[in-house]
């Protein structure tokens, strides 16, 4: 099989770099600057393990490859990026008819519960994958990867649930590709999980680790319970998600290369002029708006975040106290 990871940063970068180090087919999909430096020198792969410079093919887009059938599509863009990365793949012809669409596996390697439903409009065998898997990626061609003594957790199965023969190959070939992995018939049970802990991310990117980050974060996990209560959502439990991980992939520092925030964090310091968090807090006040709950701290932290990154504001540049005076003034 060849893996062709679509959105090589962070995750796409870390999962592209294990396969690939583990003797896989591998291709990595990239753009502007990050593109041209993976062309020009391949992927520089940080880890606590040591640092190496790995040579995987890089394409812009579908027009640069003959897919065949044997392909496996690893979508790990941010979703507010999937929709189009989702438009372009999909029309890709794949060698004895049809179109990669029709044809190939797509396998969502992101957080959120939107790119599912995204895929599937268009791709009719659809994958989600819970993601955690501390990375970073700020500069062109360099992707760190701060999980040891595994790189991640990647569990996976198929949407909306259901395990089968690929998710199974896959789940194998990741458990031995440095992550943890098992094909999981309720995927999206551990990614509403994940999208609570998510919740957070827009506030590390206002305030940073500012004293009193975390007591918001609770509250903002609390309100979304209730909404994921009221519209019957299941979701995995912190404790569950904990007993899974284990002591197999925990946060270790990486020489000279620190992280000082997720992937939220990382879109502001980049400047990149959006942000993940109408997908994860505008989930909670999607949900909340059909469900008739309030969500004032969700939707306080998506539309501050987004106005953020809009405005290409550095990240943690908003004091806590501000941003606690708007949510309660939305309360
Ligand atoms: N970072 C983490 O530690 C972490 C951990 C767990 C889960 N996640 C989740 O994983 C997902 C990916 O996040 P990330 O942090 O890996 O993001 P990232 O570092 O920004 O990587 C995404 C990459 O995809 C590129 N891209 C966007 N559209 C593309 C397209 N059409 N074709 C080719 N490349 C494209 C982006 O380019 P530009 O830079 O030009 O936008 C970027 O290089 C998100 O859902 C995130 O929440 C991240």
């Amino acid at each position: 099989m060849r893996y062709i990871v679509i959105g090589a940063g962070a995750v796409g970068g870390t999962i592209g770099a294990r396969l690939f180090e583990s003797g896989h087919d591998v291709v990595l999909a990239a753009r502007g600057a990050h593109l041209a430096a993976l062309r020009d020198r391949g992927l520089t792969f940080a880890t606590p393990g040591g640092t190496r410079t790995l040579p995987i093919p890089a394409v812009a887009d579908p027009r640069e490859l003959t897919l065949t059938p044997d392909d496996v599509l690893i979508l790990a863009v941010k979703t507010q990026d999937s929709a189009a990365a989702l438009d372009l793949w999909s029309t890709a012809p794949v060698t004895g008819g049809g179109t990669a669409a029709d044809r190939l596996p797509l396998v969502c390697a992101q957080n959120a519960v939107e790119n599912e439903r995204l895929a599937l409009r268009l791709f009719t065998t659809v994958y989600g994958m819970l993601v955690w898997l501390p990375a970073l990626h700020l500069d062109p061609g360099t992707v760190a990867a701060y999980g040891a003594p595994l790189s991640g957790m990647l569990p996976l199965g198929r949407y909306p649930q259901g395990v089968d023969n690929f998710a199974e190959h896959l789940a194998a070939t990741l458990s031995n590709s440095s992550f943890e992995s098992w094909p999981d018939p309720a995927i999206m049970r551990w990614k509403y999980a994940k999208l609570l802990g998510n919740l957070g991310n827009a506030i590390e990117a206002l305030v940073g680790h500012a004293p009193g980050a975390e007591t918001l974060h609770h509250a903002a996990v609390t309100e979304a319970q209730a909404v994921l209560n009221a519209a019957g959502i299941p979701y995995a439990t912190p404790e569950e998600e904990e007993s899974r991980r284990g002591d197999a992939v925990s946060l270790h520092p990486i020489e000279n290369i620190p992280r000082p925030g997720g992937s939220s964090w990382q879109s502001l310091a980049k400047s990149s002029g959006t942000i993940e968090s109408p997908y994860i807090n505008g989930e909670i006040a999607l949900l909340g708006r059909l469900h008739n709950i309030p969500t004032p701290i969700n939707t306080t932290l998506q539309t501050q975040s987004t106005r953020h990154a809009q405005q290409h504001l550095p990240p943690a540049s908003m004091p806590l106290p501000t941003l606690q005076h708007l949510i309660d003034q939305a309360t």
